[in-house]
């Protein structure tokens, strides 16, 4: 049997590396796929051919990561329970297709993942890879044999495996960094301050950037064009120094469980607010009142592991045709913990200063205002004739004193 397996050098997948080929007698096929973690991946490579693996890959899916998963996240203003960038949610798809096709190019019969039965991350692996290849089975020894901590130290020691303390359980990408466990578990806690690496305050003046857009995606930088992943590692470095991009909040997992997570998120916090104060400059109030609701059901499908579903593919045809319009540059001033949009231009601005304007003559013609008023507030106007009281159990209806 060929099984392929997502590792990251860490623990879980080392642990599972050697089981696949102890219990099932398996080859095994390492797959790593680099979205932007600070990892050493030659030392994974090394680590996975030293623990049996017959075959490695490293993937380098940067710039596949920020330009298909990322960039319709910013046009989507993607916020999972108006606080989480989904950095985990945007990379767990794009992972499970490359092991998909790693499994179809090296005969595999299975993909193998670490992934816990507690978590959203195997519920996006699982139902991404049967979506992409309903014939490869799925092993998630740690789910299916309820693996825990204490028995894979033990288990790797008899085996070999070279193990680090870790307090955190912790997952990166360009888009952003978690961390969970150990203190972080009590939601009354206030993190350690050792636990953060992208947002540490280095800087504690101010620094004002410009972000352009072309058609919701971020493509230049202090008027600079630049390419996606450049963009994204720069302003993780930039408002990362301001401390900006912390997230502390309960969230809601897929399979029920409410967990306290934390994340960085410097590069998101600050395109997402640039993004949406944008689109507030281009579209009619309208769209951005309906976009509001896509968005939201966007963020809720990409969490819930079901990016390969029609459903999210209909959203994006709608953003993507929203989306044509939002092109500009939004300013930004960067301070310590703070990231405040303070300016932004559009071509494409519904703006009108002529019509919004408190000075001079203005386009406005103000006494249209008056019928308009009349019409717009007419049925609040005709309810509240009706004062209604109660009294007991019955209730009255008074006539107001306006009739
Ligand atoms: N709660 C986040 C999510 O579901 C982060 C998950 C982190 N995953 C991990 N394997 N450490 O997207």
């Amino acid at each position: 049997m060929k099984v392929v397996l997502s590792y990251s050098g860490g623990l879980d997948t080392s642990v599972i590396l050697k089981m696949l080929q102890e219990k099932l007698n398996a080859e095994v096929v390492t797959v790593t796929v680099d979205v932007g973690q600070r990892d050493d991946f030659q030392e994974i490579e090394e680590k996975a051919y030293g623990l049996g693996a017959v075959k490695h890959y490293t993937v380098d899916a940067r710039k596949e990561f920020v330009e298909n998963y990322v960039f319709p996240a910013i046009k989507a203003n993607a916020l999972y329970d108006g606080e989480y960038p989904l950095a985990t949610a945007l990379a767990r798809p794009l992972i499970a297709r490359k092991l998909v096709e790693i499994a179809e190019l090296e005969g595999g019969d299975a993909i193998a993942h670490g992934c816990t039965g507690k978590g959203n991350d195997q519920v996006r692996f699982d139902i991404s890879i049967k979506t992409l290849n309903p014939d490869i089975k799925i092993i998630a020894p740690v789910r299916e044999c309820n693996l825990s901590r204490d028995w894979e130290m033990e288990y790797a020691k008899r085996h070999g495996i070279p193990v680090s303390e870790k307090i955190y359980s912790i997952d990166e990408n360009l888009w952003g960094r978690s961390i969970e466990g150990g203190a972080l578990e009590n939601p009354w806690e206030e993190p350690p301050e050792e636990i953060y690496e992208w947002t540490k305050i280095q800087n504690e003046g101010e620094e004002y950037i410009e972000i352009g857009f072309e058609k919701g995606v971020p493509v230049a930088l202090n008027g600079e064009k630049k390419a996606p992943v450049e963009i994204i590692e720069d302003l993780n470095i930039i408002a990362g120094a301001y401390g900006i991009g912390r997230i502390d909040h309960i969230e809601n997992r897929v399979v029920g469980i409410k967990s306290r997570e934390i994340y960085e998120a410097p590069a998101a916090e600050v395109i997402l607010k640039a993004h949406k104060d944008l689109e507030k400059l281009v579209l009619t109030k309208w769209i951005l009142e309906f976009k509001d609701l896509v968005d939201s059901k966007w963020a809720w499908v990409v969490y819930s592991g079901l990016w390969f579903e029609p459903l999210r593919y209909a959203l994006d045809a709608f953003i993507d045709l929203v989306e044509e319009k939002v092109s500009g540059v939004v300013k930004i001033k960067l301070s310590p913990n703070h990231a405040t949009v303070v300016g932004r231009e559009s071509p494409y601005a519904l703006y009108s200063l002529n019509l919004a304007t408190y000075e001079g003559t203005s386009a406005f013609e103000q006494d249209l205002a008056t019928g308009f008023i009349e019409i717009f507030g007419m049925q609040s106007v005709l309810a509240n004739r009706h004062k209604i009281r109660p009294e007991g159990l019955k209730e009255k209806i008074i006539e107001s004193r306006a009739v």
